[in-house]
């Protein structure tokens, strides 16, 4: 008889979640375990690669082996192993690959090796299946800030991206100086509320001449300037009032370029995806200014936002149903673009 579904087992270990899912189909989440090491890197301020590899290899057979329990499946049961190959730390992502691949091997199943920043658009499919390309896609994460076309499934149009710091880089940077610690996403996300958005005025995260891309060192070197004034002036800083203002310059850029893009390219849907994108300012903001320029706005649940397999197992849906497999040479780039294999 033939199966009626695709099911396929993702992993990700790009940087400090270990995760694995289940997903049938590129949207039904059977399974999605996720473990994070973020408790373990907080103590340093940051990632630290090294201990995130060692922490991989200790994690993951159980996260897949969870991930495979709460679907009710064994390895057999899978139409596909898929594994984030790139972008990520280098260290980190070969203990997906090498995990995927001896699965794959010994279980006779395909290998679909997955970009991680089509993982995070994807993410959207996972609880929006009526979104369909071509629509408008920005991703905010801590490694990547694009702003894309998504003119197909698995095909990209790369409209703009950060020139220097990707923007949840900016929030950790600016949460550290102010002393919120890692990961200063949420931090500054909840700190802001507090604060008057129009306390302090920053620059824009612009680059001159160039439409659609993003700067935001000349952000957080403001955020800093300021921070060294009120230290010498023997200020006090207000902190509230700085992390909204900081996120307001933030989120202004990022809902401007998109909204722009939108009306140029003639485009009504759009969707964001990545870690930043959990944040509240910039739903709310975006939310708006989609509704003012009669766009639709998808946005994942937050859980989908941040690192996860789910996301990575709903991209490699398309691919697999493309044709797309991986061989046994398979292997970590940590580099690697958006739009090419
Ligand atoms: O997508 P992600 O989990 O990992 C990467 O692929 O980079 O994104 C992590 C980034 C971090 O910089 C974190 O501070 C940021 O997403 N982030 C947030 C929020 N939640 C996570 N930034 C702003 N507001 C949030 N609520
Ligand atoms: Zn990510």
């Amino acid at each position: 008889m033939m199966k009626e579904y695709t099911d396929i087992l993702a992993i990700e270990t790009s940087c400090d979640e270990t995760a694995a899912a289940v997903v049938r189909d590129g949207h039904e989440v059977l399974s999605n375990i996720i473990y994070t090491q973020i408790a373990e890197h907080t103590v340093y301020g940051g990632v630290v690669p090294e201990i995130a590899s060692r922490r991989h290899i200790e994690k993951i057979n159980y996260v897949i082996e969870a991930a495979l329990n709460e679907a009710k499946m064994t390895l057999q049961d899978v139409d596909a192993v898929a594994v984030t190959y790139g972008p990520g730390l280098v260290g980190a992502l070969l203990v997906g690959v090498a995990e995927a691949k001896a699965l794959a091997w010994a279980a006779g199943k395909p290998l679909v090796g997955v970009n991680h920043i089509e993982g995070h658009i994807a993410a959207n499919y996972i609880e929006h299946p009526e979104l369909k390309p071509p629509y408008l896609g920005l991703i905010v994460s801590g490694g990547h800030t694009h702003l894309i076309i998504v003119k197909d499934y698995a095909e990209f149009e790369i409209l703009g991206r950060t020139v220097d710091d990707a923007a949840g880089e900016a929030y950790d940077k600016v949460a550290r100086a102010i002393g919120l610690g890692y990961p200063g996403g949420p931090k500054i996300d909840r700190v802001a509320k507090e604060g008057d958005p129009y306390a302090i005025s920053f620059p824009k995260a612009k680059v001159n001449g160039s439409e659609y891309d993003f700067s935001f060192s000349g952000l957080k070197s403001a955020v800093l300037n300021y921070l060294n004034h009120a230290r010498m002036a023997g200020e006090e800083v207000p902190k509230a009032d700085l992390a909204a203002s900081f996120q307001k310059a933030v989120v202004d850029v990022l809902c401007e370029h998109t909204i722009a893009a939108a009306k140029q390219y003639g485009i009504r849907e759009i969707a964001m995806a990545g870690g930043v994108s959990a944040n509240s300012a910039l739903r709310a903001g975006m939310a708006d200014a989609a509704a003012k320029a009669g766009c639709t706005l998808y946005v994942p649940s937050p859980v989908y936002c941040t690192d996860n397999a789910a996301m990575i197992g709903a991209a490699a849906y398309y691919e697999y149903r493309k044709g797309v497999r991986s061989g046994w040479d398979l292997n970590a780039v940590p580099g690697l673009r958006l739009g090419k294999r």
